[in-house]
């Protein structure tokens, strides 16, 4: 496997993978790897000729100061988890190799799309993630890129990104992938204490329960159930909860026929942050 840290000598690599045609496949990371990166890193090699994995905690997408110092960032176990599932290329970037001297986010316009959900919660969050991955796509060129479906509106996010700014990438999401108790896989699970990562597993049970119900019943009957069960729940806060329209990230007041919804929900376990979400489809 293969370890830059330099844009530059990632690029004179990549310059010999394009001259042979190969198709690059690209999973961005900010480290901290769990099963969720493996099955996106394992997917793109499936369909890749050359898969690259960037690790960059990304400051300008964190709008807590204390959420980024205590990022976990196990380095030597990330490199190890990648040699192991042999991945051909790892970019780990330092801060000033991506930003120089201005740690500063661009400003962009998603088409409202920024302004839905983590947007009102998370200031600035998706300039951050804008910037990190225009950026990153212009380092590596990748044929296709990968993004887990746990942040379905930074996945919409990046194909608006890409659409607007005629990126030339396809960008595929990819399902949520859970631990055994249906918690869905974050780098932030870790760091949750014993009593937070018992019960953390009631956000995926509550999500399952709105999707038995949707259609059942109405949009306020539901919204209203999840903010009581949190209300009652003595370890976990409920930041917010919503069912939106899957293309605008617009929450609805009522189920539109022919129209794909979805739940989303963010909770605090203690100073842990959690987000998830299900797709309201019957299918
Ligand atoms: O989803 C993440 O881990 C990050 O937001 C990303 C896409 C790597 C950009 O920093």
């Amino acid at each position: 496997m293969k370890v830059f840290k330099k844009t530059l000598n990632l690029a004179d690599f990549l310059i010999t993978v394009k001259n042979k045609k190969q198709t690059i496949g690209f999973v961005p990371t900010m480290g901290a790897l769990h099963q969720g990166h493996l099955s996106l890193i394992k997917h793109a090699q499936q369909n890749n000729d050359i898969t690259v994995v960037s690790i960059f905690v990304n400051p300008t997408q964190f709008d807590n100061k204390e959420d980024l110092m205590k990022y976990p960032k196990p380095v030597d176990k990330d490199i190890l988890m990648l040699k192991n599932i042999f991945c051909d290329v790892v970019f780990m970037p330092s801060v000033g190799e991506i930003y120089t001297n201005d740690i500063q986010a661009t400003s962009f316009s998603f088409d409202g799309l920024e302004h839905q959900m983590e947007g009102k919660f998370r200031k600035g969050h998706f300039d951050g993630v804008g910037t990190i991955v225009k950026r990153l796509f212009e380092i590596v060129s990748p044929t296709n890129a990968y993004f887990g479906e746990k942040d379905f509106q930074q996945l919409q996010i990046i194909k608006k990104l890409v659409e607007k700014h005629n990126i030339p990438v396809n960008i595929e999401g990819r399902p949520i992938f859970r631990e055994e108790d249906g918690l869905a896989m974050s780098s932030r699970n870790t760091r949750l204490t014993k009593e937070h990562r018992e019960v953390a597993p009631f956000i995926y049970e509550t999500l399952k329960k709105v999707k038995e119900n949707f259609g059942i019943k109405n949009v306020d009957e539901l919204t209203s159930w999840v903010y009581k069960e949190f209300e009652k729940h003595p370890l976990l806060n409920l930041e917010y909860f919503t069912i939106a329209n899957e293309s605008n990230l617009k929450s609805i007041e009522r189920i539109v026929p022919d129209q794909k919804h979805r739940a989303f929900i963010a909770v605090f376990a203690g100073d842990i942050r959690l987000i998830d979400n299900i797709s309201l489809s019957k299918n």
